[in-house]
């Protein structure tokens, strides 16, 4: 039975994840800044803002695994500086640290946005991003690349998806882990509410137009577990849109 680490695991998605994983026997491993509300074979608290917190807390995670799933994210209308930090740095260091522990056949999955594929001009800078090769430089690198409050979050989830696919098909060829990306729609998770808040009303409007309804969390994870399973074993290095065909409609 597989070992997954998920973060994330105390809400919405990741919960999900959580539920359907240990219904198909993983060993869970979850990791939140909150405690879960189920019962899990263990559960970690880190702040993944924190990169000292994470380093301290990588004992406690398990020597061998087969899937982390980068699921815990904050909302952009929290300062656009936690927002690098839990959404790109921190997922970053943690999926960084870890990738020596695969087993063969591993899998990173990181939940990106329907949002981060919107900004395409950007690359450049997410790639420069990229190039920090740890925390510190890439809360450097952003001191002098300021980002600014109103598109943080979609900025953050177009860099995640940048730096993955960059970095896909390297750990796949020296570590045998795959690295892919899901991008949700809007999901019925608590963060909905923030979402609206963030982007305003005209644009939810715009959105609700294109859209048959928001996603329910066990549609991303399904889609989640599947890139975790040996199914999806020679997909590395995409990122999947979960979103009901928003994404189409802006074409
Ligand atoms: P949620 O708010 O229900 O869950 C987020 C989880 O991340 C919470 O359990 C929270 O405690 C954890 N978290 C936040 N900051 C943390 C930190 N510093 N350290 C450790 N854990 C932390 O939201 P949801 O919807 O389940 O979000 C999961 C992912 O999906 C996020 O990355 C979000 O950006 C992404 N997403 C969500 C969409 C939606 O409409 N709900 C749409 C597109 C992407």
């Amino acid at each position: 039975n597989k070992t997954i680490v998920i973060t994330g695991v105390s809400s919405g998605i990741g919960a999900d994840v959580a539920r359907l994983a240990r219904f198909h026997g993983a060993r869970i491993i979850g990791v939140d800044r909150n405690e879960p509300s189920m019962t899990l074979d263990s559960f970690v608290q880190i702040d993944l803002s924190d990169p000292t917190a994470i380093d301290a807390a990588l004992d406690a995670l398990p020597e061998k695994i087969d899937a982390l799933c980068n699921i815990a994210g904050v909302p952009g209308t929290v300062d656009a500086e936690l927002v690098g930090r839990v959404n790109y740095l921190g997922l970053r260091h943690l999926s960084e640290a870890l990738t020596p522990r695969f087993n063969q056949g591993g899998s990173i999955v990181n939940v990106a946005s329907v949002l981060g594929i919107e900004w395409p001009e950007r690359i450049e800078k997410h790639k420069a991003l990229a190039d920090t090769s740890y925390f510190e430089e890439g809360v450097n690198w952003l001191k002098s690349n300021p980002v600014p409050q109103e598109t943080c979050y979609q900025y953050f989830k177009e860099a995640l998806i940048v730096w993955s696919t960059q970095q896909a098909f390297t750990w796949f060829r020296d570590h045998g882990v795959r690295m892919n990306c899901v991008a949700p729609g809007p999901v019925f998770t608590p963060i909905l509410g923030d979402f609206v808040t963030m982007l305003g009303e005209e644009r939810i409007e715009k959105d609700a137009a294109r859209m048959i309804r928001p996603a329910y969390s066990d549609e991303v994870a399904d889609v989640i577990a599947f890139l975790c399973s040996d199914a999806a074993r020679w997909v590395c290095g995409v990122n999947i849109p979960v979103d009901g065909g928003l994404a189409s409609t802006y074409i």
